[in-house]
């Protein structure tokens, strides 16, 4: 059976805009995360607390944090890849950090200059000291289905850095396909795999990527699997800098009109969703690609 309500993880301000070729003003970023609270949406990944050199659009994640962490029954997770980023993270009162590991070597090295092995090493007292320090934490693991230079990703592999962040003390975790390969089977293999080894799937959330517009299939084969973190992106924004040929996140304006019409609460008003994404554009310069957003639209 299906689950009765979905928490939707918002990433649209984090995941979205770190892949925007313009930076957005640190004004529009808090209004954005303000609309995006009023539409109902309770987790929003706010920004990231990584090298400024490496994502420069999440550069002013000091001046952005304050301006939203007053919102209310808005929890506001926030990125960090090592020690600095998480006093940073902390310095600003972030309750929620997420730490970001990945299957393969390749992407490791891609996105955090470190092997897979060096970066679980990392990670391991960031988690610690952020949960002595009474936060939650995620433990995103990227390229779960598919890596660009490495092609098909063996599920082993995936399932031992999944596991490393369960012993190290993350609250959850969030299945990255990064460049949007996956298909339904392959999602199924992989829940069923975890399960296995001993990983509860009330630990696992789902963070698909449309490329290959599979992302909703996806969320629908993880819900049959009893899923119910579902991230997603408003509009349908996002992509990763250092994965070529990922897209956009599943938008969460898709992902709510399913949910809606299978009898699933979100807590998510549309309409209100819709707006704040065409509002976006309009700041952005270019259209949703989200095909419920083009449809509601009023532009
Ligand atoms: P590095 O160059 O190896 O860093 O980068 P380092 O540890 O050698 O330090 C070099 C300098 O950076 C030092 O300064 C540090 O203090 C400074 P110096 O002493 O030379 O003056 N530094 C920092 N400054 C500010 N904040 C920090 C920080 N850390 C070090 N946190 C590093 C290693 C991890 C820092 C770098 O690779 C990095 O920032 N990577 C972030 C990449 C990223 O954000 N990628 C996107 C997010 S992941 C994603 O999108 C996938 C996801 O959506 C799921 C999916 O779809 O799969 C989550
Ligand atoms: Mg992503």
């Amino acid at each position: 059976g299906l689950p009765a309500r979905v928490r939707i993880h918002e990433v649209g301000a984090r995941d979205g805009l770190q892949n925007e070729k313009s930076t957005v003003p640190t004004e529009v970023k808090a209004e954005f995360i303000r609309r995006l609270a009023a539409a109902g949406l309770t987790t929003i990944e706010a920004t990231s607390f990584v090298h400024p050199k490496w994502v420069p659009q999440l550069a002013d994640a000091e001046q952005l944090f304050p301006l939203v962490s007053d919102l209310q029954g808005v929890e506001l997770p926030v990125l960090v890849p090592n020690d600095r980023g998480l006093d940073r993270a902390l310095a600003l009162g972030a309750r929620r950090i997420a730490v970001f590991a990945s299957a393969t070597e390749s992407f490791a090295k891609a996105n955090l200059n470190r092997t897979l092995d060096e970066s679980l090493a990392v990670f391991e007292p960031v988690v610690r000291r952020a949960k002595d320090e009474g936060a939650h934490v995620r433990g995103y693991v990227s390229m779960c289905f598919g890596d660009p230079w490495e092609g098909a990703v063996p599920l082993p592999q995936v399932v031992r850095v999944c596991k490393a962040l369960v012993a190290m003390g993350c609250d959850e975790l969030s299945l990255g396909d990064t460049i949007g390969v996956a298909t339904p089977g392959h999602v199924r293999a992989l829940l069923s795999q975890l399960n296995e080894e001993g990983v509860p799937t009330d630990v696992i959330g789902v963070h698909f990527h449309d490329t290959y517009g599979q992302a909703l299939a996806n969320t629908y084969a993880a819900l049959q699997h009893g899923v119910t973190t579902v991230d997603a992106s408003a509009g349908g924004l996002g992509g990763c800098p250092y994965a070529k040929s990922a897209t956009g996140n599943l938008a969460t304006e898709d992902l709510v009109w399913m949910l809606r019409g299978l009898g699933i609460d979100t807590g998510v008003d549309l309409g209100h969703l819709v707006a704040t994404s065409d509002w976006m554009a309009g700041h952005l310069g270019r259209p949703s690609p989200s095909r419920t957003v083009r449809a509601l639209s009023h532009k």
